[in-house]
């Protein structure tokens, strides 16, 4: 009986979709507390692959409730989506499965409008946003002028609420039509009904009755609004803590926080990156890996995997375990590198420089490992592993000093390593 919160270690992508439906087998709640359908998470089973964005990735599971609680901004539409791929896919989602907070936010057609002007205009400054509405929606949030769940039910609430709202001032030239867009929403919020609860309550309840919970982070820690490599983050808190805040669950209640860590570097959209590989390797992992992004298809950038960056979302995330995937695509690498320091200004930096221009003029200091010609994506058994595969991943363990508890080796879920033991 545990609560356990799973985090994106770097810049997303991880493999958080895979990890959290291979443990969702045993677990009677998987919650998802932050983000939206910026997120992408692949789970492949058999020859189906699930692309899931604002379903948690318990949902292939019949057994397991699927939450979205408060802290996740919804898009109704892409909700319903959703569930009609879903059920295209053979797997069918019904309101006794799935529940959604009253009072998360919800992202309407403005907000989308206005992610993508937003980026059009900030030229060099782009963030390079999923385009989803996922910021203007948090910024609506904060400043107390956004509409929830619960306002979609009541068409009186939601009319006022949109009218009030000073959408002019933001888009002077919109051509969106408010009062369509008012019956819309209603329409998606009698819809929804029959899916929405208090979900701190629901979540509190299976805590106390022991129920085994995944709290399904979304991002990674270095995207996030707090502790990411700010301004190039999303809106929101994919960290640990934010978990407490998104579902509405004490601090004392989370038992475990697993960090995914993938055995390289990616990052999608714009921002410093100093492991990054603008050569033939960066390419190599980005075929090999398919890091093409799971929501809007772009290319992934790729590089070393950056010890410093680790060390400091292990902090920020009082990780407990890591699971460390992709390791695979690293096979036939005559040689691999980590990250163990930057020199900024001809000084050697060991911890996380939290001024993102520092981090931006940061030259990675790297040591090398030597890399292995198996292939290993084959393989269930620690012990099975090429000697200098096991050492990497010995290596990580060490520098990082927190456990690893699984290794990933393919996208389906046996190809995965569980390691009990120590090793
Ligand atoms: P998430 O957003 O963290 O859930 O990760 P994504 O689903 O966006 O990206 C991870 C990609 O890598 C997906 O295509 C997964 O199917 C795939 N994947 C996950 N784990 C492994 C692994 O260990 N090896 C390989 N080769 N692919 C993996
Ligand atoms: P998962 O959950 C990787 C990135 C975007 C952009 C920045 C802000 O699949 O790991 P946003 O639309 O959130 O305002 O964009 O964050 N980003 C992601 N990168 N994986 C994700 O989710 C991401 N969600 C947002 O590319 O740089
Ligand atoms: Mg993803």
């Amino acid at each position: 009986m545990a609560v356990k919160v799973i985090v994106g270690s770097q810049w997303g992508d991880e493999g958080k979709g895979k990890i959290t439906d291979i443990l969702a087998e045993h677990m009677d709640l998987v919650v998802r507390y932050q983000g939206g359908n910026n997120a992408g998470h692949t789970v492949v089973v058999g020859d189906k692959t699930f692309k899931l964005h604002l379903i948690p990735s318990g949902v292939l599971y019949k057994e397991c409730c699927c939450v979205i609680a408060n802290g996740v901004v919804i898009d109704p539409e892409v909700f319903f989506g959703e569930i009609e791929t879903l059920k295209k896919q053979g797997v069918y989602v019904t309101s006794d499965q799935l529940k959604v907070s009253s009072i998360a936010h919800v992202i309407l057609p403005f907000h989308k409008l206005l992610d993508n002007r937003q980026e059009s205009k900030r030229h060099e400054e782009k963030i390079g946003t999923t385009g989803r509405g996922i910021g203007p929606t948090y910024t609506d949030k904060v400043a107390r002028s956004g509409v929830r769940i619960m306002d979609l039910m009541c068409r009186e609430r939601l009319a006022k609420k949109i009218r009030k709202h000073q959408w002019e001032l933001l888009l002077p030239d919109h051509e969106l039509d408010i009062e369509g867009i008012i019956d819309q929403c209603h329409e998606l919020g009698k819809k929804l009904a029959p899916f929405v609860i208090d979900t701190s309550l629901f979540i509190n309840q299976a805590i106390d009755q022991n129920k085994n919970i995944i709290l399904e982070g979304a991002q990674g820690t270095m995207l996030d609004v707090d502790h990411g490599t700010y301004p190039f983050v999303t809106s929101s808190n994919p960290v640990s803590g934010g978990a407490c805040v998104g579902a509405g669950i004490g601090p004392h209640k989370i038992d475990e926080v697993l960090g995914v860590v993938k055995a390289y570097v990616s990052r999608v959209g714009e921002g410093p990156f100093p492991t990054e590989l603008h050569c033939e390797t960066g390419l190599r992992l980005r075929e090999k890996g398919c890091e093409y992004g799971t929501t809007t298809g772009r290319p992934r950038r790729c590089g070393w995997l950056d010890m410093v960056a680790l060390r400091y979302a292990i902090r920020v995330n009082g990780m407990t375990e890591i699971c460390l995937t992709k390791l695979d695509v690293l096979d036939g690498l005559p040689s691999i590198k980590i990250c163990v320091g930057y020199e900024i200004e001809g000084q050697l930096i060991t911890e996380f420089p939290l001024d993102v221009d520092d981090f931006t003029s940061a030259k990675p200091i790297y040591e090398e490992h030597p890399g292995w010609t198996e292939d290993i994506s084959s393989l269930t058994d620690f012990d099975a592993l090429p000697e200098n595969a096991k050492d990497y991943v010995r290596h990580i363990e060490l520098v990082s000093g927190v456990r690893i508890g699984m290794v990933s080796v393919g996208s389906k879920r046996d190809q995965t390593i569980h390691l009990l033991q120590a090793h």
